[in-house]
């Protein structure tokens, strides 16, 4: 589906521009030619002969090389492409990018596209977490551009945090993942819950879990992509919204039940969040002082949006999927809670520790429908969502299982 893709890869001056060499070889491998722009500061870290002999193209470096007879226009340019993808994107470029500054061929052409973009941000991570930073992302992100990382790690400047580019795989599966989108799930409908509930105890403190939302968002993604009307209920995460669906944003479970009652009726429902099993029965209207003696905290049980939402109604989704995250005898207790939630099919995962699935980017899920029990091999939690779209689509054109 990749096949004469087309991709601008604009190459900003950053230490991670070395990883964009084997960007361009991963996004080739997958039939998606790739033309560059190298910016000035780029041209420090990468040379524009590696870029040519691995894209087999000409590499551009000035806005006036195009304004020869044989060159094109710098709009015709920009927008000569599926998508240009910004990697490494510097905290400069961001910044301009959001600015609307156009002072040299890559802005210009950020400026002039009408293709959809994707950032990699590479950058230090009091750069990323600097305010500026984060305002310049917020924008972005409202106006529709897309992001891939940064990821966290050690930093070529000694320090440790976010803000290191992307794994060129995760980029390539980004990118490859944006040109897979299809239309199976056009007319659809889809209801997907994202990330953890915060049960707040008083005004400043709060009950939460581990959950990063990571996986809940990858499905909300891939179903939007296979063409699915998506609304995604998302707890807190650190997360962008993602594009191209209405993210709802809620805090407690009674909110999260809400807002999904308020979306229905839809013809998928996919239950993906950590929701907290327990609130306080009473919150406090101020925050609860010190003063000796420890709070006696009554804990009631929180509404289960998968058992609501997969009883019969008249405004039952066709397809209700569930999570059942374990940490010991995975299948038989994702198989009863099947049972008990009365959804269609429930994804079993294990959350030991050991497996860093909670925060991770990667998931070992088995898939328990009428049919038994489909183990899946470790995926990205990307792939996991892809897989788990196509096999909903799928499902509802009244085919077999997907892959
Ligand atoms: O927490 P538990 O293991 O019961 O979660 C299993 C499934 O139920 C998950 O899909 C989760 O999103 C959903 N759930 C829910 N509302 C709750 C508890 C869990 O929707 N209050």
């Amino acid at each position: 589906m990749n096949q004469g893709k087309r991709v601008l890869l604009i190459v900003a001056g950053g230490i991670a521009a070395y990883k964009s060499l084997e960007l361009i070889r991963l996004l080739r491998a997958r039939g998606i030619s790739v033309r560059c722009v190298l910016t000035r500061a780029g041209a420090r870290f990468v040379t524009p002969l590696s870029l040519s002999s691995l894209s087999e193209d000409k590499v551009y470096e000035d806005l006036f090389e195009l304004t020869g007879e044989s060159e094109m226009g710098h709009i015709e340019f920009s927008r000569d492409a599926d998508l240009l993808v910004v990697a490494p994107a510097t905290a400069d470029i961001l910044a301009k990018m959001r600015a609307g500054i156009a002072d040299d061929l890559a802005t210009t052409t950020l400026l002039a596209t009408d293709k959809p973009v994707m950032v990699a941000p590479a950058m230090n991570v009091r750069m990323w977490e600097h305010a500026a930073t984060r305002e310049n992302m917020a924008v972005l992100r409202e106006r529709g551009v897309l992001e891939v990382g940064p990821d966290e790690g050690d930093m070529a400047c000694g320090e440790y945090g976010f803000g290191r580019m992307s794994e060129p795989a995760a980029i390539a599966e980004a990118i490859g993942f944006f040109f897979q989108t299809s239309d199976r799930l056009k007319g659809r409908r889809a209801i997907v819950t994202s990330g953890p509930t915060v049960e707040a105890i008083d005004p400043v403190r709060y009950i939460a879990n581990r959950s990063s939302g990571r996986q809940g968002h990858a499905i909300a993604r891939a179903l939007a992509a296979e063409g699915a009307e998506t609304v995604l209920v998302t707890g807190p995460t650190t997360l962008p919204d993602p594009a191209n669906m209405t993210v709802v944003h809620v805090n407690s479970a009674d909110e999260m039940l809400k807002a999904t009652q308020d979306a229905l009726p839809a013809d998928i429902v996919v239950c993906a969040a950590a929701v907290a099993d327990w609130r306080v029965d009473r919150r406090a209207d101020r925050k609860i002082k010190k003063n000796g003696s420890t709070p006696d905290l009554k804990l009631v049980e929180n509404p289960d949006i998968l058992a609501t939402l997969s009883s019969a109604s008249p405004n039952r989704a066709r397809l209700v999927v569930g999570f059942a995250a374990e940490t010991g005898d995975v299948i038989d207790q994702a198989a009863a809670k099947r049972a008990k939630k009365g959804c269609d099919w429930i994804v079993a995962n294990d959350v030991s520790p050991e497996t860093e699935t909670f925060g991770g980017g990667d998931n070992t899920v088995h898939v328990i429908d009428d049919a038994g029990v489909e183990d899946w091999p470790t995926m990205s939690k990307e792939r996991v969502g892809a897989r788990l779209a196509a096999r909903i689509a799928d499902h509802l054109a009244g085919g077999g299982a997907a892959e």
